[in-house]
């Protein structure tokens, strides 16, 4: 079958500095400091990058763009100002387009919502990850509870979306700390928020000093607990770590489980980009440096670009469709992919997965109950038989374990 080619598009710039490096994260972020004139000089460097990826992509829509990192809210509001002109010139804005800034929470990034409005942002994603001082400390954070308060009140008065990220199942955390964080937390909610586990990754310094993660029957507690008292406040996760009232869901993070295109910019930025039926994976390269050499030299940042085999993609999509709690859709499947999603699926094991409870079948597809949800590697692979992990520097969401794109 001819596949339809897709319109829909959404873009994703990373901004790879942060005041410093935080002991849990292995995102590519770098405690770097930017004069004025390397933010400039970055600044043409993600204009430069942008149109050689909008030469690939003319005629989309952009339904949605996020900025994130690394620090994003450490840029200058004039360069997201001229990313959002120059995008508006490569590519049809759809008017209701989502333009979201991760944002540290220190009062000098707070003070520049304001101005992050008027360039053209309008949702801001507020990394509280704790809501005390000492985890805060713990987690080698630059900002107190109170700066993330105070960011929160200014997030709520300037944008209209706002949401914001906590970190759980934190070293010494029991299940009654928690559960009383959260209620706070939900306190500060209108509509969204992201609640990552905290994942112990190599090459992190929480790795190098041994801490652990919560033991699993403590984390799946702790999951469970987390969607019970999301769910009873009207706060449903969306997606494994994603909450939201329904209909405040995240465009952009729906359009990576949906599979939707999109366009990554910036050192070590992913991107999925389908044409005449084939998806191709591109990478960016990840040391900021180099990233910057090679779109001076020849311009643009891409390291690999990769078709993604039939196999490869249908794989993909059921891995980022079971995150949803809606999980996954036939229909969207087979236009993405040209084949019924039972041809794909192991129908014996669906059948004793829907048995076992960790799976339903939906009036438009599969989902992952939530227990199942907290399982989703051996669910996939009993569907899909014995799938291959994707290699890291495939995979858009790795270094994600316990969580996504908020
Ligand atoms: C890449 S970070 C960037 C956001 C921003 N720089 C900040 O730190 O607030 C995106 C989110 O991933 C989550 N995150 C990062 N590392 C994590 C880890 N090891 N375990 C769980 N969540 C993590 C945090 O909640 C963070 O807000
Ligand atoms: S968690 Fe955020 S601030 Fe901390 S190092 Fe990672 S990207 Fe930077």
């Amino acid at each position: 079958m001819a596949l339809k080619q897709p319109k829909d598009l959404a873009l994703y710039v990373h901004w790879p500095w942060c005041l410093s490096k935080c002991p849990y994260c292995d995102f590519n972020s770098h405690e770097t400091a930017l004069n004025d004139q390397d933010q400039d000089q970055y600044r043409r460097a993600i204009l430069r990058d942008l149109e050689h990826y909008a030469e690939q992509t003319n005629g989309r829509n952009l339904t949605s763009v996020f900025f994130g990192g690394g620090t994003p809210s450490l840029v200058k509001p004039e360069t997201i100002h001229d990313i959002l002109e120059a995008a508006r010139t490569h590519w049809d804005v759809a008017p209701n387009c989502e333009i979201t800034l991760e944002a540290n929470p220190t009062s000098i990034e707070a003070s520049k919502f304001r101005a992050f409005h008027d360039a053209g942002i309008n949702r801001v994603s507020v990394g509280v990850q704790a809501l005390n001082d000492d985890a805060l400390q713990a987690l080698g954070r630059e900002h107190t509870t109170e700066e993330a308060l105070d960011a929160i009140d200014i997030a709520q008065a300037i944008f209209d979306r706002y949401t914001f990220d906590l970190i759980y199942a934190r070293p010494g955390q029991g299940e009654g700390d928690w559960a009383d964080e959260l209620e706070y937390a939900l306190g500060l909610t209108t509509d969204h928020i992201s609640l990552y586990q905290l994942s112990i990754e190599p090459g992190t310094d929480f790795f190098r000093q041994h801490i652990a993660e919560a033991p699993e029957d403590l984390a799946a507690d702790l999951y469970q607990m987390t969607q019970e008292i999301c769910e009873a406040d009207g706060l449903p996760a969306y997606e494994v770590s994603n909450h939201a009232r329904p209909g405040a869901e995240s465009h952009h993070n729906l359009s990576y489980w949906k599979g939707t295109d999109y366009i990554g910019i910036g050192p070590g930025a992913h991107g999925r980009i389908s044409q005449n039926g084939i998806t191709q994976a591109t990478h960016q390269i990840s040391d900021p440096a180099r990233w910057f050499g090679a779109v001076q030299q020849r311009g643009h940042g891409t390291a690999k670009v990769r078709e993604l085999n039939p196999l490869e993609r249908q794989e993909e999509l059921v891995l980022t469709g079971l995150r949803l709690r809606e999980g996954l859709n036939g229909a969207r499947f087979e236009a993405q992919t040209g084949i019924a999603l039972m041809q794909v699926l192991n129908t014996d094991a669906l059948d004793t997965l829907c048995r076992e409870k960790l799976l339903e079948q939906t009036e438009i597809g599969v989902r992952a109950t939530d227990q199942g949800r907290l399982m989703l590697n051996t669910l996939i692979a009993e569907l899909l038989g014995d799938i291959e992990e994707p290699a890291a520097d495939d995979d858009p969401f790795a270094g994600f374990s316990g969580g996504s794109i908020n």
